[in-house]
């Protein structure tokens, strides 16, 4: 939320912004009427039809409250509303976004690479597999069960086929299967997942990397959600060893409206040749014409990007560099540490059986049950219990092979199972995890006898 202190930093910022303006005669309305304002109560009742994502008792779903200075530097990026397709409309932020790639290129070891912002982490992952395209024509783009849905649909987009491998019983994309299809011949992209959605599961880099040498192919890492992760002290030996070798990747998709703290429409793509800038090459005879540095339109997709997601993102970035041992790594290890405790916390009551330890900080539980469908049931009485109690966690659908080790369910009625799952993203989670224990156990004493 804005408070007083930061309403007040943000106006003394925009009289800041307005001093470079000062030759100019004022041109924009005046201050907001009441209409305006009547308007913008309406506004925030709508608003209020909402799950409340920025408190500690929101661990559900992918959510995170932007930091304060992104919020602060977005809104103050609003007096100009900036366009990074070009110098030309947004000579600017367009130089904050490069210094912001260049920033988390180097979190992964990357000096020199081509990279920009874009929506999300579909648009990036869509980026990669687009390039990945062109460099391998009527190639197969192959990623594990558990990777994001979008890849086989952007795949169709894009007209490449498009293979899935098993996952492992832990949610990682299983080597050996992976070997068996790259043994046909005709992979051209491998994407590995460094957090999955459903998870968080870490896919095992290493054992792919070490595959590349029997059967070359293009890499591409997505760990949109994962990615920032590799900052963190806390992580096991095997993403640890993971993420280490993301620098061999051939590209990145990071996000960070994830958890890069910033507000949604902020993804990033990277790629490690900057050769492959030739592929977006394009005629634009009426956007480019101020300079002759680069213009990030020249190498994205997308034509029109709001600047404001690079000033946000340029803005936390200078209060919370992206440094291991520092605050922002801080944030993301209190995040896990507090998974890691829920994870504990589960394993010992009777009613649940947590799928796996949490390679990052998503943590899925089993509800027991006799039989498969029974169980999905308990977890969907005991997520609408748990929001009755103002906790509000989130549901995934898991695989047989990947509830059966938790020795949840005895009888299988049904192939797959919903569990219960909770990103636990926040720092303040750590502080409130007895609060959100005492919640989970009276929902559960609610549903289950
Ligand atoms: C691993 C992974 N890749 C891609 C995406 C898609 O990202 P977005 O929702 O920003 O388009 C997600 C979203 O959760 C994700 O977790």
């Amino acid at each position: 939320m804005f408070d007083p202190d930061e309403l007040e930093a943000l106006a003394e910022a925009v009289r800041t912004l307005e001093l470079g303006f000062v030759d100019l005669n004022e041109t924009r309305p005046g201050a907001s009427s009441e209409d305006v304002k009547a308007v913008l109560l309406r506004t925030a009742e709508r608003l209020r039809d909402n799950f409340p994502y920025h408190h500690p008792l929101y661990v559900g779903q992918m959510l995170k409250p932007p930091h304060p200075v992104a919020r602060l530097a977005y809104a103050l990026a609003m007096h100009l509303n900036p366009n990074n397709h070009a110098l030309d409309g947004g000579r600017a932020s367009s130089a904050m976004e490069k210094e912001c790639v260049a920033a988390i290129a180097r979190m992964f070891g990357w000096e020199a690479c081509l990279g920009h912002l874009c929506g999300g982490g579909t648009m990036a992952n869509f980026e990669a597999l687009w390039v990945a395209r062109e460099l391998a024509p009527g190639k197969a783009i192959v990623a594990s069960s558990q990777a994001h849905y979008t890849h086989a649909r952007l795949s169709a987009v894009l007209g490449v086929p498009f293979r899935s491998i098993a996952a492992d019983a832990t949610g990682r994309l299983d080597p050996t299967a992976l070997e068996r299809e790259l043994a046909r011949g005709d992979v051209g992209t491998v994407v590995a997942t460094l957090g999955t959605t459903s998870a968080g599961a870490v896919d095992p880099l290493p054992r792919i990397l070490a595959l590349r040498e029997r059967h070359p192919f293009r890499l591409h890492v997505d760990t949109a959600y994962g990615g920032y992760f590799t900052l963190a002290s806390n992580l096991g030996a095997e993403p640890r060893a993971a993420f280490d070798g993301i620098g061999t990747a051939d590209s990145i998709a990071i996000d960070p409206h994830k958890h890069g703290l910033q507000p949604y429409g902020c993804g990033c793509v990277l790629f490690r040749d900057t050769a492959v800038g030739r592929i977006y090459r394009h005629d634009s005879p009426y956007t480019y014409f101020s300079s002759g540095d680069l213009h990030l339109g020249e190498i994205s997709l997308e034509c029109s990007r709001a600047g404001a997601s690079a000033v946000a993102l340029w803005a936390t970035q200078q209060l919370l560099p992206l440094v291991p041992g520092g605050d922002f790594a801080r944030g993301l290890e209190a995040g896990r540490d507090a998974a890691l405790a829920l994870h504990a916390a589960l394993a010992r009551d009777a009613r649940f059986a947590p799928l796996l330890a949490p390679e990052l900080d998503i943590v899925v539980w089993a509800v027991r049950a006799e039989s498969a469908s029974a169980s999905s049931a308990r977890a969907r009485a005991v997520f609408e219990a748990a929001a009755d109690e103002s906790l509000h966690l989130a549901l995934a659908t898991f695989p047989r092979a990947m509830v059966e080790p938790s020795g949840a369910i005895s009888r299988w009625d049904a192939d797959q199972v919903v569990c219960l799952r909770s990103c636990v993203m926040k720092p303040e989670h750590g502080q409130w995890m007895d609060e959100i224990l005492s919640r989970l156990d009276r929902a559960a004493a609610a549903v289950i006898a």
